[in-house]
This record gives structure tokens, C-alpha cells and sequence, in this order.
């Protein structure tokens, strides 16, 4: 019997879809706050340095294992290394997609109860201190975030029961556009402020007397998180991309893509911080406390915060979704579930972990797991460890299991593109990204200073 072709995503459609992926709370919500205490500019070009020396070559890596094996993240490991162990990488990468989700929901959640904030006026006139308060009381109670963390988690739900063609292709789509005309209209609205060039000039000006390895070390965790890699995503959407798309230049696009959102949100925000004298290192408060302050004393400030936090729960969707694909792909190929029951019961699983997040942050404050409340444990958990070590196992895979010829063939689709950058690729894959990521990683767990670095 001939194998059932996989379905395929359209050249636009891939696009979409991974960029969908890597555009999230992570560009929005995350970098303005990380560069904001990280001094600007100089966090900036470590970042950028992150992300094409290191991001590119793995997300390229990502796209080829899923396209050359045309399976979920575990299944593709099995497929071009049967008899190995290495499908627990891809089965790491599906668990950090459930414990990615376990908070991510809840911050999509907080997204939604802003925009109904934001359209029923309520930050108008309101003082910082009020604003404060208000997300205070709001994250920490014990039901309203876990409604709508519900409502976002079976939206998600929703369209991947919709399938990979008229689910995620079809409302990436749509809904990347969108975020793309809102980002660059709140950009300008922001450069236009009176003192709107201060900002510009703390976001583009490196001091780089303020690069040290903390800087580093959050600028490339950043970069994997921003990117959607080192968790099987984009080897679950590298199985949807047709044989015939150039994947390093889809890789390509979808990092300018996501840097550039990341910038522009930057951009959007920090004239307006400094425009109304806010102190830019804010934390994850950022967008939530800051901004709703900004808009409060802004002229048609109603619209201004509508917009934007459409745009925040546009872009945590886009994301939201490419995390549950990585769990229904595998339950579906794996144990062959319906995709409807497999969506649906990883759902609930997600709710489960959604609900003891938003608990953590209220009724639950004092319980903590290993010095973590449950949020801070999911998202430290996959941010600091599952993803780097996903990292540096992917690109051993290409670099050292698959033939280079092998390799070849996919990058340049049975020849059609010339390749000309191949060693250099398999150079960083080979050593560069494991020995970098793995310096960080143990960076990050205190190991360095224990062996005495
Ligand atoms: N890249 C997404 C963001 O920036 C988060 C994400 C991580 C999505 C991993 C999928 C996989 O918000």
C-alpha cells in the first residue's frame, strides 16, 4: 500500500504558521522586559548575536529532521535513528510542550481579561498605584484568571480539532497580518510621543560595559523561547512543510520575523515608558501594569490598549496552538487517537497544569516544589533546562547521526537549491551550538562556579 501523503502547509502557509509559532508572549511580553533590565542595546546585539549564530542553524536542523522523517517529534527521531534511544528527545520535547503550556495559558489567559479591561475603559484616569492593584487582585484571585485561561485553552483546543490545513494554516494566516499592522501602528503611535527619541536611544544605544554573562546567559535562553526551539515544535511543523520549500530560507524569514516583532514591540513600548518618566526595568509587569498606565494618560488611549491587547492574545494563540500540535501530532501518530480525543485530553491535562499556575500566584503562594511555585517551576523547568538540552541534542543529531549527503538532499530539496553555506551549518552543529548552549546550561545551574570557572 503506497504511504499516505502527509498533508502539507503552502509555502505562504508554513510561513505563517511557524512564525505564528515563534511570535508570542515571548517577543511581547518577555524581551521588552528582559532588555529593559538588561540595560537595551547592548542585550539587544547579544540577542541578535543568539540568534543567527545559534537559533538559525537549530531551527534550520528542527525543520529538516521533521520534514526528512514526515512525523511528530518522537516519531521523527525513530524514523531516521530506528533502534536507538534517541526518540526521548523528541518525547522530552513533548513534555516540555505540556509544561510550557501549563503557564503560558494562564498569561493568554490575562491577555483576555485585559482586552475586556481595555474596552470597558477601565485604565482611564486610573493612577499607577490603582493600576498595580488592579492586576494584584486580578492575577492572584482564585477564579476569574482560571476562567479565562479555560475559555483561551479550549480556543486552542478548538482549532487544532480543526486539523493542521483549516485549523493552524488558515487563522495563522489570518491572524499574523493582523498582528503585524497592529505592532508597526502602535510602533509609530509610540515614536511619535513627545521625548519618543529617548526611548529609541535606550533601545539602540549598546553600552557594552553592561554585557556580562547574566546578559548572555538571558539572551540566549531568550532566543530558544522566542524561537519556539529545542522542544520538537518546529520538527512537528517541519513534517507539514511541502518537499519542495527551500527550508533554510523559510527559516530565514520566520527569525527576521520574529526578531523584528520583538524590536517593534520594543519600540512601541519604550518611547511611551520614557515619554511618562516609568522606570523601564519594570519586570514582567511590564505590559501589564506600564502599559495600561501609558494608555491611561495617552490622547485616545481606549483604542491604543484595545489594540494592543488584541495583538498580545493574536500572538499567544498563534503559539498556544503550535505547542498543542507537538502533543496531538504524537498522541495521534504514536498510540492513533482520534485527533479530537487527543486534542481534548491533552486539554484537560493543560487545564490541570493551568489551574495549580494560577493557583501558585494566589491561594497557593506559599507551596513551592524545589524553591518554585508551580508557575515559576514550569516555566524555569523548561526555559532554563528542557529547551537548551533539546537544543544541544538536536543539533548533535544533525551534526553527527545524519549523513551529510542526507542533509544535503533536504536542505537543497533533491538539489533544486544551492547550498552553498553547508560546512559552515555543520560546523556550528556539530560544535559550536552544543558547546555554547552547554556552557550556558551549566552556567545557569551554578555548575561553572562549583568547577571552579
Ligand atoms: N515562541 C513562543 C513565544 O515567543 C513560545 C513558544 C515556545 C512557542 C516553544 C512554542 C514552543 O512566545
Amino acid at each position: 500500500m503506497a504511504k499516505k501523503e502527509r498533508i502539507n502547509f503552502s509555502k505562504i502557509g508554513a510561513i505563517a504558521a511557524a512564525t505564528g509559532s515563534a511570535v508570542g508572549l515571548g517577543n511581547i511580553w518577555r524581551f521588552p522586559y528582559l532588555l529593559g533590565e538588561s540595560g537595551g542595546g547592548a542585550f539587544l546585539l547579544v540577542y541578535i548575536l543568539c540568534v543567527v549564530f545559534l537559533g538559525l542553524p537549530v531551527m534550520i536542523s528542527e525543520f529538516s529532521i521533521g520534514r526528512m522523517a514526515q512525523a511528530n517529534a518522537a516519531g521523527s527521531f525513530r524514523t531516521l535513528a530506528p533502534k536507538s534511544k534517541w526518540w526521548l528527545v523528541g518525547l522530552m520535547g513533548v513534555i516540555s510542550a505540556f509544561l510550557i503550556l501549563g503557564f503560558y495559558v494562564v498569561v493568554s489567559g490575562w491577555t483576555l481579561e485585559y482586552i475586556v479591561q481595555a474596552l470597558s475603559n477601565k485604565f482611564a484616569n486610573a493612577s499607577t498605584a490603582q493600576l498595580n492593584q488592579v492586576f494584584t487582585d486580578f492575577s492572584t484571585n482564585t477564579y476569574r484568571p482560571v476562567g479565562w485561561m479555560l475559555l483561551f485553552t479550549a480556543l486552542t483546543c478548538f482549532i487544532i480539532i480543526a486539523g493542521v490545513k483549516n485549523g493552524i494554516e488558515k487563522s495563522t494566516k489570518l491572524m499574523m497580518p493582523l498582528l503585524f499592522l497592529i505592532i508597526i501602528i502602535l510602533g509609530i503611535r509610540s515614536i511619535t510621543l513627545p521625548t519618543g527619541t529617548e526611548g529609541l536611544k535606550f533601545l539602540f544605544k549598546a553600552d557594552f560595559g553592561k554585557i556580562n554573562s547574566e546578559v548572555i546567559l538571558s539572551a540566549m535562553g531568550q532566543a530558544f523561547f522566542s524561537l519556539s526551539l529545542g522542544m520538537g515544535c518546529l520538527i512537528t511543523y517541519g513534517s507539514y512543510i511541502n518537499k519542495d520549500n527551500n527550508l533554510s530560507s523559510t527559516a530565514l524569514q520566520v527569525t527576521i520575523f520574529d526578531t523584528l516583532v520583538a524590536v517593534l514591540a520594543s519600540i512601541a513600548i519604550f518611547p511611551a515608558v520614557f515619554s511618562f518618566g516609568i522606570n523601564p526595568a519594570q519586570g514582567p509587569e511590564l505590559v501589564f501594569i506600564t502599559l495600561p498606565n501609558i494608555f491611561s494618560r495617552l490622547h485616545g488611549g481606549y483604542i491604543w490598549a484595545v489594540m494592543f491587547f488584541v495583538l498580545l492574545a493574536l500572538a499567544s494563540l498563534t503559539s498556544t496552538i503550535s505547542l498543542l500540535e507537538v502533543i496531538v501530532a504524537f498522541l495521534t501518530e504514536e498510540l492513533h487517537i482520534s485527533r479530537a480525543k487527543a486534542a481534548i485530553v491533552s486539554s484537560l491535562g493543560i487545564a490541570l497544569l493551568g489551574i495549580l499556575s494560577s493557583f501558585s500566584l494566589g491561594i497557593w503562594k506559599d507551596f513551592s516544589l524545589f524553591g518554585y511555585g508551580f508557575f515559576a517551576l514550569f516555566d524555569s523547568i523548561t526555559s532554563k533546562i528542557l529547551m537548551p538540552v533539546g537544543g544541544i541534542f538536536i543539533s548533535l543529531f544533525v551534526g553527527w547521526r545524519i549523513d551529510k549527503q542526507k542533509i544535503l538532499l533536504e536542505l537543497s530539496s533533491n538539489g533544486k537549491y544551492k547550498i552553498p553555506f553547508l560546512n559552515i551549518f555543520l560546523l556550528i552543529t556539530r560544535y559550536l551550538a552544543p558547546l555554547a548552549i552547554l556552557l550556558v546550561l551549566l552556567n545557569q545551574l551554578g555548575l561553572t562556579k562549583w568547577l571552579g570557572f
